[in-house]
């Protein structure tokens, strides 16, 4: 009989104690040590590594280089996002909270190559075979259908499985819904669920079958369980978005065979996920050009993208005013709100600030600060921010002209604490995306060093231009019935 040890494991960062503790000491969250039994190996390590013998070392030019052949979803997007394909024997963990699309998605890509001619294999440890199916009818064309699937939540059996079929891509919907009858602990249990990937890992290296890992985000955002399965697997991709939204975005957030700046934008149809190739397109026709919004010329990894921001400002009726934000960093809007009124004079202490990125998109790029910046002073005067035409900064690509109804205003930059505006990567790329949907002048830092010089640029150009230097104005605008007064310093 093993020696059983207890060990107490943290849901969070899989930091392992002996004794149990209200506050993690590896991340510091609290309540996040569960109780695992595990059997002490019989073996001393020590006596182990003695009888071991050595290797000889060779260098790395002497190393035989593999090719990797790669496998192609069918989903062009999930495709680049991946780095080119799946690569044989690789483990790619898919996140994404509930209902975001992972099912879908994984199905889509299985149904693409399994009519390609590839051996594939759907192990669901969530939904019934007749669920699965209920999905893959509803996707266009029949593909879906000749997937082979499974339905079983035992490891053991689903590694006897993969060892009989030997498929070349297999999915696991969850991983975290999958458990090991060897291990104590619920399914979904940090030691499970490392165990788990660990074992479909083994198989899948040595099989060289391409395993697509679904698992459940936390309430955070986070991938749930240990981050020790970050670790583990070659592949993190993030499905990020809103249920309720139509956009979606799957980024890599590690990728041994790829880069980890690509980024995919779906959206969510009756007929499944269709990649939304012309997403600048679509954000740009779909900007309001009302006060609070402008158009932020982003890198989504090697590719630009148009996405509106929008902000909204109104006289706080709390103590602490509010600051919601949504699709980006919470810390950067209040960097940029303490620039705003250090170095432009618009003081927001008394105001609730609002700020979305529209479309359910996440801009993680310091650029999109000059973007905040210029929605918040906008929303805060009631002034709309109309661009094109020859303005004092950027390209003028597009000619349109500017004025009522005019195109809506583009920028980007990131915003230093002593006001001043830094450039950031490819802005000949990003400025080309502006002009290509007619976005013709672009506020950017090469024209406006400043964020003052930036703000004058933007309102100088708009209809009723404000000098950025001068002390607001009450505005008359539907969606600001206030005194006026609130943002003042
Ligand atoms: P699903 O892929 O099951 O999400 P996850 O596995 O991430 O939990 O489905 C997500 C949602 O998408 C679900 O509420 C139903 C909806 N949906 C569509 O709108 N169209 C479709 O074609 C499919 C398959 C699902
Ligand atoms: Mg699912």
């Amino acid at each position: 009989m093993p020696r059983v040890a207890p060990v107490h494991v943290c849901s969070a960062c899989g930091h392992e104690t002996t004794r149990w503790a209200g506050q993690c000491p590896g991340c510091g969250e609290w309540n996040t040590l569960v109780e695992e039994s595990r059997a002490l190996p019989s073996a001393r390590r020590g006596s182990a590594r003695g009888r071991s013998a050595a290797v000889s070392p060779v260098p790395l030019g002497a190393v035989a280089a593999e090719g990797h052949r790669r496998l192609s979803t069918g989903v062009g997007e999930l495709d680049t996002v991946l780095g080119g394909g799946l690569v044989p024997g690789a483990l790619v963990l898919i996140g994404g909270a509930p209902g975001i699309g992972k099912s879908t998605l994984t199905t889509m890509a299985l149904a693409n190559l399994e009519a390609a001619g590839r051996r594939t294999l759907y192990v669901s440890a969530e939904e019934s075979a007749a669920q699965i199916r209920l999905r893959a009818e509803r996707l266009a064309g029949d593909a879906a259908l000749k997937i082979p699937v499974i339905a079983e939540t035992a490891l053991e059996t689903v590694c006897a499985t993969l060892e009989r079929e030997r498929p070349e891509v297999c999915v696991i919907d969850s991983v975290q819904t999958l458990h090991s009858a060897e291990l104590t602990g619920a399914p979904g249990s940090v030691g499970q669920v490392r165990d788990v990937a660990g074992e479909v890992m083994r198989v899948a290296k040595q099989l060289g079958i391409a395993v697509l890992l679904v698992g459940h985000v936390t309430k955070d955002g986070a991938l749930a369980g240990p981050r020790v399965l970050e670790h583990l697997v070659d592949c993190v991709l993030q499905f990020e978005g809103e249920r309720e939204r139509t956009y979606r975005t799957v980024r890599a957030v590690k990728n041994r065979f790829g880069s980890t700046n690509e980024v995919a934008v779906f959206e969510m149809r009756d007929d499944g996920l269709v990649e939304v190739l012309d997403a600048s397109a679509r954000f740009v026709a779909e900007a309001t050009r009302a006060p609070g919004s402008v158009v932020l010329c982003s890198m989504e990894g090697s590719r630009p993208l148009l996405v509106e921001v929008q902000a909204l400002v109104s006289r706080s009726e709390l103590v602490a005013p509010r600051r919601v934000v949504s699709g980006l960093d919470r810390n950067r809007v209040a960097l940029v709100l303490a620039v705003l009124g250090r170095h432009a004079g618009i003081g927001l202490g008394a105001s609730d600030v609002f700020v979305n990125v529209v479309g359910g998109v996440r801009v993680e790029e310091p650029g999109v600060d000059l973007a905040v910046a210029l929605a918040v002073a906008s929303a805060a005067r009631g002034v709309p921010l109309i661009g094109g035409g020859a303005g004092a900064g950027g390209v003028d690509g597009g000619g349109r002209a500017g004025g009522a109804g005019g195109v809506p205003l583009a920028c980007f930059g990131e915003l230093g604490l002593t006001g001043e505006l830094r450039t950031v990567a490819h802005p000949d790329r990003r400025l080309g995306e502006a002009a290509k949907f007619g976005l013709g002048s672009v506020v950017e830092p090469t024209s406006c060093p400043t964020l003052a010089a930036a703000l004058a640029s933007a309102f100088g150009r708009g209809r009723a231009a404000v000098p950025a230097s001068s002390e607001p104005r009450p505005t008359p605008h539907a969606g600001l019935q206030t005194t006026g007064r609130f943002d003042s310093v």
